[in-house]
This record gives structure tokens, sequence and C-alpha cells, in this order.
């Protein structure tokens, strides 16, 4: 293909400053058929010359007054940033062996150009590797597609303030996603119950939505740590040695003969709590006086009150079948023959926070474990959707967060090697934990206020992005700055809309502040849901 079209060029490079070039322009648009391409901070310009052709980015666009003898001139300047260069196909390759010359030829490059010089235009193979998600936002610039590989291979951020269309993002990525690949795995921890309405109409047949009151996350699949940090945070050392050799020998007693040397503590076996509680008592009898009896109460004391606690009932949903690991992972991937689902939606919405922050770390550890021991990571890559990661993976360290953390941040570090990949979600960039954000590789950036959060991010952007960085403020809704891996050329795409949306939380005040509240509408009801913990109600309508 042609990067060097005749009714595209809008001036000379007059000035080479390393990877920065000065272009004076004639015109700041070229018309190219039906489309006028405009130069604009963010267009891609090839500077195209006997050196060969450099891809550039436009970084800033300067229009000056200049009084000439008698007349005024309009002088225009377009600075640039070199982002790379043309391989011997003619593809785009990071990267320069030679920089153009003072002189050499600008030219406006349009969609077309852009994609074919990412190689989105091969064969259908090739192509497969990218899919569509949007238009990138200069005018002329053409359709945004995202490298899959890229995108999932090393972990993605997703940020912005709240109402910038974060979850609407992710949604289209995913309903893209459907579209383009026939058997993708995804599995959201959903944290306001938006995405059920996402992946209803159409996309139904192929998403398994599990509501928080189904959701189940059974005891026995937890290790030592997790078990602890859930049943007795205050254990001291002894008592946790204790448990442990408890808990082992149970799960021992639950498999065959020849299994039994290699159960340890934390393979996910099933054992009973009654026995466990039981266990636990009848040691506590067999003590002498009262002060040694007395941990053993303790004990016995905290672990009831989890057992009777409603908001932790998700930990023995399944006890009366025994769900075993293969059980609970056929169905949470949706891996049933003839019933296949692609998207895994859990609701944690019922859960309370601290609870809610367990779970996720968890349900990662489990899902980080099931691929480690799936010997081929492109058995079943999976992709781990973490909505609102702010409120259980943050930067401080209050332990209370401590065990979330440590495996979520496994997974940032090592996920990758196993095909288990994360897409972070946050309104909160500078309060999330720089270890799982530093390792993500494609940020997608929303439009971002807080001064705090700007910087977090601008640190992590590449310098060609020059004054699109400044944009960040004032983006649209599902605007985003697309930078890193899976975007080779970086700049600002608009989304699509994902069809059906996320449930929104755009409240219209004024609706029900002009109709009042519907008709029917009683505070009973409200307070019989709050205290029966009934949310779901609306579903059964
Ligand atoms: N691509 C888009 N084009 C146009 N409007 C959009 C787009 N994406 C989102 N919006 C609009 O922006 C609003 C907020 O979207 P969304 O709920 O996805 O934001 P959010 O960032 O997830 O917010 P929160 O942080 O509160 O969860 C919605 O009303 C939605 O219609
Ligand atoms: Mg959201």
């Amino acid at each position: 293909m042609d990067l060097r079209k005749e009714s595209l060029g809008f001036g000379k490079v007059n000035c080479v400053d390393g990877s920065k070039l000065t272009i004076k322009a004639e015109s700041l648009k070229s018309i190219d058929g039906e489309t006028t391409l405009h130069a604009e901070v963010g267009s891609f310009v090839n500077c195209g010359g006997f050196h060969g052709d450099t891809i550039c980015t436009i970084t800033r666009v300067l229009i000056e007054e200049v009084e000439r003898r008698e007349s005024i001139i309009e002088n225009k300047i377009v600075e640039v940033a070199i982002v790379g260069s043309t391989d011997a196909n003619n593809r785009f390759t990071r990267g320069v062996n030679k920089l153009p010359t003072v002189g050499c030829d600008a030219y406006l490059l349009n969609g077309d150009q852009v994609n074919f010089l990412l190689g989105i235009n091969l064969n259908e193979r090739e192509k497969k590797k990218y899919f569509k998600v949007g238009q990138r936002s200069m005018k002329g610039a053409g359709d945004a597609y995202l490298h899959l590989d890229k995108l999932l291979g090393r972990h993605t951020a997703i940020v912005g303030t709240t109402g910038s269309g974060k979850s609407s993002t992710v949604a289209r990525i995913a309903q893209s996603i459907l579209e383009n690949y026939p058997q993708p795995r995804l599995v959201f921890f959903d944290i306001h119950n938006e995405y059920r309405n996402a992946f209803s109409g159409k996309w139904k047949e192929k998403s398994n939505c599990i509501d928080w009151d189904k959701f189940s996350l059974p005891y026995w699949f937890l290790d030592l740590d997790e078990f602890i940090n859930i049943y007795y945070p205050e254990a001291g050392g002894t008592q946790k040695m204790y448990i442990k050799e408890l808990i082992e020998s149970l799960k021992k007693k639950g498999v065959a003969e020849a299994e039994k040397d290699k159960v340890s503590v934390d393979s996910p076996v099933f054992f009973s709590m009654e026995e466990f509680l039981g266990d636990i008592e009848k040691k506590r009898d067999k003590e002498t006086s009262e002060t040694k009896k007395d941990p053993f109460n303790k004990m016995l004391l905290k672990f009831q009150s989890i057992q009777n606690d409603t908001r932790f009932s998700f930990l023995k949903t399944d006890v009366s079948n025994k769900k075993s690991l293969s059980a609970y992972f056929t169905f949470l991937l949706g891996l049933e023959s003839g019933k296949q689902k692609y998207i895994s939606v859990l609701d944690l919405s019922g859960l309370p926070a601290e609870v809610r922050t367990i779970c996720v770390g968890v349900l990662t550890r489990l899902c980080f474990d099931y691929r480690y021991w799936d010997m081929d990571p492109e058995n079943l890559p999976i992709a781990l959707i973490l909505e609102e990661a702010h409120t259980y993976i943050p930067e401080d360290s209050a332990s209370k967060y401590s065990l979330c953390l440590e495996r979520v941040e496994k997974v940032a570090k090592e996920g990758r090697k196993y095909g288990l990949s994360l897409i972070v979600v946050t309104q909160r960039p500078s309060n999330i934990s720089s270890t799982v954000l530093s390792q993500c590789g494609t940020f997608i950036t929303l439009r971002l206020t807080n001064d705090m959060d700007q910087n977090k991010i601008r640190r992590l952007l590449p310098d060609t992005l020059g004054d699109q960085a400044d944009v960040l403020s004032s983006l649209r809704d599902g605007e985003a700055l697309v930078t890193g891996d899976a975007m080779t050329l970086p700049g600002k795409v608009q989304f699509d809309l994902p069809e059906p949306k996320p449930k929104s939380n755009d409240v219209r005040f004024h609706k029900s502040w002009v109709d009042g509240p519907p008709p029917g509408y009683k505070v009973d009801d409200i307070a019989k849901r709050w205290i029966t913990r009934e949310r779901n109600l609306e579903k059964k309508e």
C-alpha cells in the first residue's frame, strides 16, 4: 500500500531533533476521497524520503502570525514524535534505522493505511489476532483494533473517573471478543451486579451469570492460610499448628489409600466441618485444667460463629453434595459438554466488603492453581476481570487486604506464563497496588480528573503521546487513551457502546423528582429485603 499519497501530503520536515521532528505545514488538512484528514494532535504522519518511511504521531500544532513586509502571514508548525518505521514488507516496526532529513515530505495517514501498517488486513488467520472495539478519535483515522494476545498476554488496566465509561468499555471488549472468537473464557468479579444486563439478549446463551445467593466457595477448597484468615485470624502459632494437623488428617481420610501420602492441608479435598469441630471438642475434653481448655473453647467459639454467620453461607452451599474440585471448575468455567458457557459473571454484590476481598483473593488463587496444574498454558487460557479493584487490592498494606493482595499480585507476576490474565478496572489508579499496575502491558485510560490519579498514569504513558496526555480530564464518555502492547500505534479511541449496556448507574433524578416514586412504593419492602438480604427480588418481576 502506498504510504505517500500525493493528496495527503501537507508539508515538509524543517527540523530534526533526535526523535522529534518539526514540520512546516502548508495546510492543516488534506482531502482524502470523501473524507478530510486533519493534522491534529494524535494524527499519524509518514515522513517519507530517500531514507525510507518514518511513522510519527503529532504531538503539537502551533499556528503563529508573522509580519512580512506589508502583510501578515500564518506560520503553521506541526511537531511530531517518531514512533517507528516500516520493514521490508511495508509493515510497521518499532524503532528507526535512519532519521528523516530536512526537506523530507510529510503525509497524513488515513485509517486504511494505519491498519495496513499494523497488519490488520492480512489473511484471515492473522486477522483473528485483532478485534475491533471502536474508532480512533481523530477524524478519518479509521477503526480501532486491539491485539487479543497482547491485551491478555500481559494484563490490562482500565482506569477512569466514576461515570467515564469503564464498565461499558469492559462490556464492549467482552462482547467484541464473543463476536470474534468462538470459545473465549472470561470470568467477571462483578461487584455491583452490572454485567448480567450486558450479557443478556443475544449473549445469554453463551454466558453464565451466577447470583450472589447461589455463589459458592466451598471451605474445603481453602488452603491453610485462607482457612485461618476467614475462620480464626487471631490464631497463634500453636493453634495454627493444631488446626493444620487436624485438617490434614481429616482430608487424608477422604481419599483413597494410595493418595493419602500425597494429600496435604492445602489439597482441595472435602472434609466434614462437624467432624472437625467434634475433634476439637474431644481434644478439649481430654484437657484437665480450665486454663488448658480455654484456647480450645475460644477456637470453637470462633469457628461456630463463622459457621452460623449468614454472610459466610457461601462456604457451605455445597456441603451436602461434597462438591469436588472438578465439578466446581466445570461449572465455574462453563465446561459442561453440550452446554458450554464462555462468560462467567460472579455477582459479588451481596457480600460485605471484607468478605468480598477474601473471596476475590481465594478465587484468583484457585484459578491460578487450576491453570498451574493444566500442563499446557494454551489449553484453556482464562481472563479474570477485576471490577473496582481499588476496593480489594489497594496500595495500603492493612492486614485485612494482605491475603487478597498477595494472591492477585502473584497472578500479576506469574499468571502470564500459565495463561491466566487480569483485566484490572479501577477509578483510583493512585490507590491501587503498584505491583499489579506495573505488570499491566496495556492501559486504557478513560477520563481522569483527579490530579494524583492523572500523575500516576502519566508516569506510565510513553513520551511519544506528547500533548495527548494532557487531555485526560476532557475525554468524552467511552473515549480513552489506549497505549501499550495491544495498541501498537497509541492514541485516542472512542469505544463503541456495548449492546446491551451494563446496568448503568446513571440515575435519572429528574424523572423521579418530577413523577415521584412509582405506584405501590413501600418502605416496608425495602426493610424486608434489608433484613432477609434478598436483593434479587427485582429479578423475579
Ligand atoms: N462508548 C461510549 N459511548 C457513549 N457513552 C458511553 C460510552 N461508554 C459509556 N458511556 C456512558 O457513560 C455512562 C457511564 O458508563 P459506565 O457505567 O460504564 O461508567 P463507569 O466508569 O463504569 O462508572 P463507575 O465508576 O461508576 O462504575 C453511561 O451512561 C454510558 O451510557
Ligand atoms: Mg463501572
